[in-house]
């Protein structure tokens, strides 16, 4: 991950800082210690992130394959041939928040779960993997491509029955679902930035969740970009924005209660106030 990933993109900004600092050492005349220091650093955050990867649960054969397929696959060709929109090996949930989801499920005793955005599939079929026999989790994704790659990595796992395609784009297919009277236990929002707040917007006044249900929001800590804007490119701060005005508004919705996990690219679990909290 470290390697392949573009230094101005690393979601981490205390690595993009020390690599920007490791930079300047090597220009300027710096003491050998003090750049050693800052390799020493930098060896520390890679060391922690490694050291939850390590000591968290295997993931099952079958995402441990879909995650390695997914890194291997040629995104960059197939968006330069028009393939496909830009996608990415680092869009995939992996194992680690996989892990996270699989225990949220299984703790929550979840039946029904609405994923939007599929990419290949590693949440969705983690989730399931987590879920009862009849137990459904629905996924919504704009691009045929990565819906029939992930079909096909679903479909050797014997979980992958449990989740259902929706194609097109999330918010048509979460208004038709909330039209419909759907609820869902679970509801990870994983898809477009940009629709962040009008995705929570819809589950919340359109009442989608069940009684005791959660919203789980991933990437609330976007690059570090809601808080930090250095070193990044003009659409990181973008999105940052608008990440930052989701985080905003949800920490001003006296509806719910809500809790920013800082793994991987940060995680924020919502849940209705009065499930949190009770009544006195
Ligand atoms: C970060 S990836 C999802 C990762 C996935 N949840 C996982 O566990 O690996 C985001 C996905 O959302 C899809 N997407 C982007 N905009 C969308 C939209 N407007 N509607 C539905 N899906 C969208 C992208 O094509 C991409 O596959």
């Amino acid at each position: 991950m470290m390697a392949s990933t573009p230094k101005r993109a690393h979601r981490d900004p205390v690595v993009r800082n020390l690599w920007a600092l490791q930079e300047l050492a090597l220009k300027h005349d710096v003491p050998d210690e003090v750049k050693q220091q800052i390799d020493l650093c930098l060896e520390v955050v890679n060391a922690r992130d490694d050291y939850c990867d390590m000591k968290s649960s295997s993931a099952s054969e079958h995402v441990t394959s879909l995650i390695e397929q997914t890194q291997n696959h040629p995104w960059s060709d197939l968006h330069k041939a028009g393939t496909i929109p830009f996608l990415h090996s680092g869009m995939i949930s992996g194992k680690l928040e996989g892990n996270f989801l699989k225990t949220i499920i299984s703790l929550s005793n979840a039946k029904k779960v609405l994923e939007l955005g599929l990419f290949t599939g590693c949440g969705a079929l983690t989730i399931a993997e987590a879920l009862p026999a009849d137990g459904s989790v629905t996924s919504c994704e704009i691009a045929p491509y990565v819906k029939d790659l992930a079909r096909k990595f679903m479909d050797k796992s014997p979980h992958g029955k449990k989740v259902t395609i929706k194609i097109g784009s999330a918010l048509d297919s979460l208004a038709e679902l909330a039209d419909a009277g759907e609820k869902y236990d679970i509801i990870f929002i994983d898809a477009d930035k940009d629709n962040y707040l009008n995705y929570y917007k819809i589950i919340m006044d359109k009442d989608m969740l069940t009684a005791r249900g959660t919203i789980l929001a991933d990437n609330t800590l976007f690059q570090g970009a809601p808080y930090c804007h250095n070193l990044m490119s003009d659409r990181a701060i973008k999105l940052g924005q608008i990440i930052r005005d989701f985080n905003d508004f949800v920490e001003k919705d006296e509806r719910v209660y809500q809790v920013l996990v800082p793994i991987r690219d940060g995680l924020t679990m919502i849940r209705r106030r009065s499930d949190v909290e009770g009544t006195s």
